[in-house]
């Protein structure tokens, strides 16, 4: 499903990389998913562990967080890609990745996630961030762009939230920003760890 080749070559020269992988079947099947779990959504916090705070003037979006290693069966083979991935690159890059976490995530229209780096704390194990958009259309204008910034500021790429396309970035290398979402903006989430997660 991932193009396995592609991303490592992209993360290799530029540290993001932005594929389309999932067919419609697939989205549908997820789209259905999210309809019917819609109620379970927790509104998102922001700041580190132990002192967390809802902050919509930071982030707006809801979350649901799923188990990696049970992803709902609408999610395919979502799973096991990730697990094919996380080992290519150790093997190519040493990135001594081990597990993963990841949610679910709901962007009602009008909200957005403020620039903010993934890899926030010291004690971060945060190396790999990725994303696959999920929502069923989206078109120039409806917004939710994903802006990556470099470590000078400035804006270094406005990546289109495609639906069925994967994206994923060195958590540390990269702030970036969720423009605001004109329209329901739909993800799964997650972050590659360098340490084993309890
Ligand atoms: C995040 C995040 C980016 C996106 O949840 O930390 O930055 O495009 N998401 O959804
Ligand atoms: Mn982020």
């Amino acid at each position: 499903m991932l193009e396995l080749d592609a991303i490592l070559t992209d993360l290799r020269d530029q540290g993001w990389s932005q594929q389309p992988v999932l067919s419609a079947g697939v989205l549908e099947k997820i789209g259905g998913y999210f309809d019917a779990n819609r109620a379970r959504f927790k509104e998102a916090k922001v700041g580190p562990a132990g002192s967390q705070r809802r902050e919509a003037s930071i982030r707006g979006d809801l979350t649901l967080w799923l188990d990696p290693r049970d992803l709902p069966a609408e999610f395919g083979a979502v799973g096991a890609s990730l697990s094919e991935l996380r080992d290519l690159l150790n093997e190519k890059f040493y990135l001594g990745l081990k597990d993963y976490e990841c949610h679910l995530a709901l962007y009602p229209p009008g909200s957005f996630y403020r620039k903010h780096s993934d890899r926030f704390e010291k004690t971060s194990s945060r190396v790999l961030s990725f994303v696959f958009y999920l929502h069923r259309s989206w078109e120039k204008g409806d917004g939710g762009e994903l802006l990556l910034y470099n470590q000078a500021g400035e804006v270094l790429r406005e990546v289109e939230p495609r639906p069925g396309s994967f994206v994923c970035f060195l958590s540390e290398e990269f702030p970036h920003e969720v423009r605001l979402a004109g329209k329901e903006r739909r993800s799964l989430t997650g972050w590659f760890h360098d340490k084993t997660l309890s």
